[in-house]
């Protein structure tokens, strides 16, 4: 038996066409292999859309988004197109707010046979979830900023973060509930680590005072702390210790792009951001203007939020065969990376996103 799932499909400007084709192309194959059908309903929205019609996201976009089973997303901006107040589209982040989708999940994995940027010899065991809050924090002063002094803002902009016993305590259970999934699944450590600013920002240490009171409700995985100055240090020095990683939106949104430096850059770094009823797949990346149109971009970060997308659905609907692909897709995607199989341009090689797509199509399994 069969069960079709909708998902809403929003490419958006600049490389999120090319990398979604991609993903598209290796989710066909995949079920395919694996008895089961996904219908592809494809949404305008993003900068361009926003400079042809003058409206970012369609409110039909946002409504097919709301009632489909998942959302597979490319990139939305283009620095050159912007709002009158000089802010950027981007409804990525409207997204998040509207269909409240509290957890940016952000695995930064070193996929084996990559020419990982660290020298150390454990830099190829670097495994570890950033968990990225993703409804409020410093992103909560978006479109409520307070002029200071005068009203255009010329002497100061007052931009104010909130942090809620809410959003900390799913924020930190999440965290909890995916290094439990990780333990079982591939023998991860085990261990959520909270990354703050404790030591100065009062709502930082109300979120580390819930952190510890959610930590002593999950006693079987170890708890952990690490101020963010710190947590940058450690990224460099010994990132192999870290597993999940939850922290503020502001901190997160930064952090995720060191992070994918440590795996050879955004083109390796999928994402989801996920609520308890909805969940967005994308690669942590933009819509890189400086490489689009080109060919090059390299499609695995958005292949592989794909098969984080599977996972989500196989979960939620009990459905086995989609986790199947899942590990399918990863395993296809480490085989093409190994042995330096095939190389993109963002390492060096000549492969562009045609070529990278053949392989992990080539290696599903
Ligand atoms: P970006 O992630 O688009 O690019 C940063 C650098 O990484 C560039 O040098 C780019 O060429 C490279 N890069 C990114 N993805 C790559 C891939 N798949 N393969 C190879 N190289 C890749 O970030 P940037 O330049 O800061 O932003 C460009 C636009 O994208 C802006 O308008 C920004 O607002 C928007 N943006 C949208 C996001 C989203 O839709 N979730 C996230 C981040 C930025
Ligand atoms: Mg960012």
């Amino acid at each position: 038996m069969s069960q079709d799932f909708n998902i809403v499909v929003l490419p958006g400007d600049g490389i999120g066409i090319e990398v979604i084709d991609a993903a598209l192309a290796v989710l066909d194959a995949a079920q395919a292999r694996h008895g089961f059908k996904l219908e592809f309903d494809r949404r305008p929205g993003g900068a361009h859309h926003y400079k042809d019609t003058g409206e970012a996201f369609p409110a039909a976009s946002m409504q097919a988004s709301r009632n489909a089973d998942a959302i597979l997303f490319g990139a939305m901006g283009w620095p050159d197109i912007r709002y009158p107040d000089g802010t950027e589209i981007a409804p990525q982040l409207d997204l998040r707010v509207e269909l409240d989708l509290y957890a940016g999940v952000r695995p930064i994995r070193a996929i084996p046979g990559l020419p990982l940027p660290l020298a150390a010899a454990r830099a190829k065991d670097i495994d570890f979830v950033i968990v990225r809050e993703s409804t409020e924090g410093w992103f909560h002063a978006r479109g409520r900023s307070v002029m200071g002094k005068s009203a255009s803002g010329d002497e100061a902009v007052h931009d104010m973060a909130e942090i809620t016993r809410k959003g900390c305590e799913r924020l930190f259970d999440f965290s909890f509930r995916l290094a439990r999934s990780r333990k079982a699944r591939n023998a991860a450590k085990g261990k959520v680590t909270c990354i703050d600013k404790s030591n100065v920002f009062l709502g930082m240490a109300f979120m580390n005072r819930v952190f510890h009171e959610r930590a002593a409700q999950n006693t079987d995985i170890v708890a952990d702390h690490c101020y963010i100055d710190a947590y940058c240090l450690n990224l460099i020095r010994k990132p192999w210790e870290y597993d999940v990683c939850p922290m503020e939106n502001q901190f997160g949104d930064i952090t995720s792009d060191l992070g994918a430096g440590l795996i050879c850059g955004m083109g390796y770094a999928p994402s989801a951001d996920v609520g308890d009823n909805h969940a967005v797949f994308q690669p942590s990346h933009g819509s890189a203007p400086d490489i689009a149109g080109r060919g090059i971009a390299n499609p695995t970060a958005t292949i592989l939020s794909a098969a984080m997308m599977l996972d989500w659905l196989a979960e939620r609907h009990a459905r086995p065969a989609l986790a199947a692909a899942a590990r399918s897709i990863e395993g296809a995607v480490d085989q093409s990376f190994a042995h330096g199989k095939v190389r993109p341009a963002d390492i060096g090689g000549t492969d562009g996103t045609a070529a990278v797509t053949r392989a992990v199509i080539d290696a599903l399994v």
